[in-house]
C-alpha cells in the first residue's frame, strides 16, 4: 500500500472538550500554534456550542483569534446551531463541522433533539455557511454502537449521511464516538455507506478505548479510506459519550501511516512535543487545583 493520506488534527477540540479542568487560553493557543506549525492540512481548533453543555471550549472566538493562520492549513470548528455558526463566522473559521448521530439515545444526549429534529436544525447551518464560501464538514457519531441504543445499523449511518449531503456537506466524517469498532465492523460501516460513498471519500474518526484504533486504521487503509483523524497524546473523548475515553492518538496514527508506507507531510516530532506540552499543562492545572478538577 502507499498513497498520501489526510489527516485532521482535532485535539484542541475533541481532545480538550472532554477534560474538565479550565485549560488556560495561552495554553490552549500554544497547542493549537504547534500543531498548526506541524503541518497539519486541518486542524479543528475549538467548537461554538452552548457553553452550558461544554464549558471548557467557550472561550472559542479568542483561540481563534490568536491562532497563527498559515497557508496550508485549515481551520475549522464545530457549531451545532444558527448561533454557533455566526461566532464561527466572525471568528473567521475556513471550514465549518457540523454533527448529527445516527443513534437516538446519543442524539438527545449530546445535544437535545432527536435525529429528526437536529438535522432540521442544522439545514440553515449548512446552507448559510455554503453561501458564505465555506466547505462543510458532516459528523455522523455512534457509527457502530450507541452508549446508550447499542450496536447501530449501517443503514441507519448511510440514512444520516444522505441527509447530510443532501444539505450540502462538502465531507461525511463517520465517528466511533466510543470506540467500540473491531475491524470487521470497518468493512460493514463501508459496506454499509455504498453506492453512497466511496471508501477514497469518507473521513473516518476513530477513538481508542480499546486499543483497536491502529487495526481499524489498516484495514480501512486497505479498503481505500484516506482521510483520519486524530488527537495529538490521544487527549479526550466526548463528555456525553459514557466510555470514550480518548481519541486515537496522533502519534499513533503517524506512525501506523508510516509503517505500512503512507506519506501524510507531517511532522511527527512535533506533534509529539506539542500533545506532550498539553499533558503537562493538564498535570500541572490538576496540581494547582489540589486535584480537585
Ligand atoms: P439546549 O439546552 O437544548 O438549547 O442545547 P438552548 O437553545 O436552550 O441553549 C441552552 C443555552 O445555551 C441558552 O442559553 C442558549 O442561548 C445557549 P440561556 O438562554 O439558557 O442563557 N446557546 C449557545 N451559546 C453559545 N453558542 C451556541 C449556543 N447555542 C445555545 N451555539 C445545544 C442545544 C445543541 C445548543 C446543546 O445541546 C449543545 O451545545 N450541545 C453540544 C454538545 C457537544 O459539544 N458535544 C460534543 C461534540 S460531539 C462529539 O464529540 C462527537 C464527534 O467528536 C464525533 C464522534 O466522536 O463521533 C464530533
Ligand atoms: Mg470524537
Amino acid at each position: 500500500m502507499s498513497g498520501t493520506v489526510r489527516v485532521t488534527e482535532v485535539g484542541p477540540r475533541d481532545g480538550l472538550q472532554n477534560e474538565r479542568a479550565q485549560v488556560p487560553v495561552a495554553d490552549k493557543v500554544a497547542f493549537v500554534n504547534a500543531l498548526i506549525a506541524a503541518g497539519f492540512p486541518e486542524v479543528e481548533v475549538t467548537s461554538f456550542v452552548s457553553p452550558k453543555w461544554v464549558p471548557q471550549l467557550a472561550d472559542g472566538a479568542e483561540v481563534m483569534r490568536q491562532a497563527t493562520r498559515r497557508a496550508g492549513t485549515v481551520l475549522s470548528a464545530l457549531v451545532p446551531n444558527e448561533r454557533g455558526l455566526q461566532s464561527a463566522l466572525e471568528a473567521r473559521v475556513d471550514k465549518v463541522s457540523v454533527f448529527a448521530s445516527a443513534s437516538e439515545g446519543f442524539s438527545q444526549r449530546n445535544v437535545n433533539a432527536s435525529i429528526a429534529e437536529c438535522l432540521a436544525r442544522l439545514l440553515p447551518v449548512v446552507q448559510q455557511a455554503r453561501a458564505a464560501g465555506l466547505p462543510v464538514r458532516g459528523y455522523v457519531s455512534c457509527v457502530v454502537r450507541c452508549p446508550f441504543d447499542g450496536v447501530v445499523s449501517p443503514a441507519a449511518v448511510r440514512s444520516v449521511s444522505e441527509r447530510l449531503l443532501a444539505m450540502g456537506c462538502t465531507e461525511i466524517d463517520l465517528g466511533d464516538t466510543i470506540g467500540a469498532a473491531e475491524v470487521p465492523d470497518i468493512d460493514h460501516l463501508l459496506d454499509g455507506m455504498q453506492p453512497l460513498l466511496q471508501p477514497s471519500d469518507i473521513t473516518l474518526h476513530l477513538h481508542d478505548t480499546r486499543g483497536m484504533a491502529a487495526a481499524c486504521v489498516e484495514r480501512a487503509l486497505l479498503r481505500g479510506v484516506r482521510s483520519f483523524d486524530s488527537s495529538a497524546a490521544g487527549l479526550g473523548g466526548c463528555p456525553y459519550a459514557p466510555g470514550a475515553p480518548g481519541n486515537l492518538a496522533t502519534e499513533t496514527l503517524l506512525s501506523t501511516l508510516e509503517r505500512l508506507g503512507f506519506t501524510h507531510g507531517v511532522q511527527a516530532d512535533a506533534v509529539a512535543a506539542a500533545g506532550s506540552a498539553m499533558r503537562h499543562t493538564l498535570a500541572r492545572i490538576q496540581r494547582d487545583s489540589g486535584g480537585k478538577s
